[in-house]
């Protein structure tokens, strides 16, 4: 951040802490410490495993004091979530988890919507699933708006208000010309605004219809302080 020349307040810093570290007393601090700043403007809990109460509550504690401007969850389910909801001071503000037209979590965005819970989500593009990207419904509607299939996921996830976890390590497929690593994805991105997809009138059916229910994190793998979902 200070190599780059631009002012704190101009960046977006978001982190998270694991569950590995996130009873011990001095985590924030320490999380501070090591990326050389006064505050993390959105700290989240990776995953529920051990403590999270513990660790919730030393988050909420450093949005008090001032060294977090808000709080997330990562890979809470909705019982957790409630359970968090149930017991804190200062309410989560972002559940980041696994969104994407295959697994859409039509239920838990309507809990978090009425909590006031924005979803981001990770895996927007499924991974780079290939089907997913490629589906006949996403072509046609890059066809019909001159985007291209990434961006229409991209807006499908923007649209009703919520946010995804850019892929900024950038893709093996992308075109080198637009220069660096995250050319054809930062371009993609950045073209995801200033139009609305009529969504609700030509796409939505056959959206819904993709939806299988799950995505790859409720493949049966429990959440430990170890493991990555
Ligand atoms: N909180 C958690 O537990 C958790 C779990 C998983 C991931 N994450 C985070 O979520 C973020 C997103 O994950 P992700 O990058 O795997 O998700 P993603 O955006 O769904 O998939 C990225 C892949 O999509 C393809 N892609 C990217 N831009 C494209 C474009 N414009 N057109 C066509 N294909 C494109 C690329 O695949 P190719 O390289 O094959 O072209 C790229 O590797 C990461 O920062 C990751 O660390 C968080």
């Amino acid at each position: 951040m200070k190599k780059s020349g631009l002012k704190r307040e101009d960046i977006f810093l978001e982190t998270k802490i694991w569950p590995s570290f996130y009873e011990n007393e001095d985590a924030v601090e320490k999380t501070l410490e090591r990326l050389d700043t006064d505050y993390i403007d959105l700290l989240f809990i990776h995953q529920p495993a051990g403590n999270y109460i513990a660790g919730y509550r030393l988050m909420e504690k450093a949005y008090k004091e001032g060294k977090v401007k808000a709080i997330g969850l990562s890979n809470f389910n909705r019982e957790q979530i409630q359970e968090i909801l149930d017991t804190c001071e200062v309410a989560p503000a972002i559940l980041q988890t696994e969104v994407h037209p295959y697994s859409q979590e039509k239920e838990l965005k309507e809990f978090l919507d009425k909590n006031k819970i924005v979803i981001q989500a990770w895996y927007p593009l499924g991974h780079g699933d290939r089907n997913l990207i490629e589906e006949g419904v996403f072509a046609k509607l890059a066809e019909k708006y001159g985007k291209t299939n990434a961006q229409i996921i991209l807006r499908w996830h923007v649209q009703p208000g919520n946010t995804f976890r850019g892929c900024w390590h950038g893709s093996k497929t992308e075109d080198k010309r637009e220069g660096g690593l995250c050319g054809a994805v930062c371009r993609d991105t950045a073209g995801i605004y200033l139009y609305q997809l009529l969504f609700l009138c030509a796409a939505a059916p056959d959206c819904l219809l993709l939806d299988s229910g799950h995505g790859d994190r409720l493949s049966g793998i429990g959440f430990c302080k170890g493991c990555h979902p």
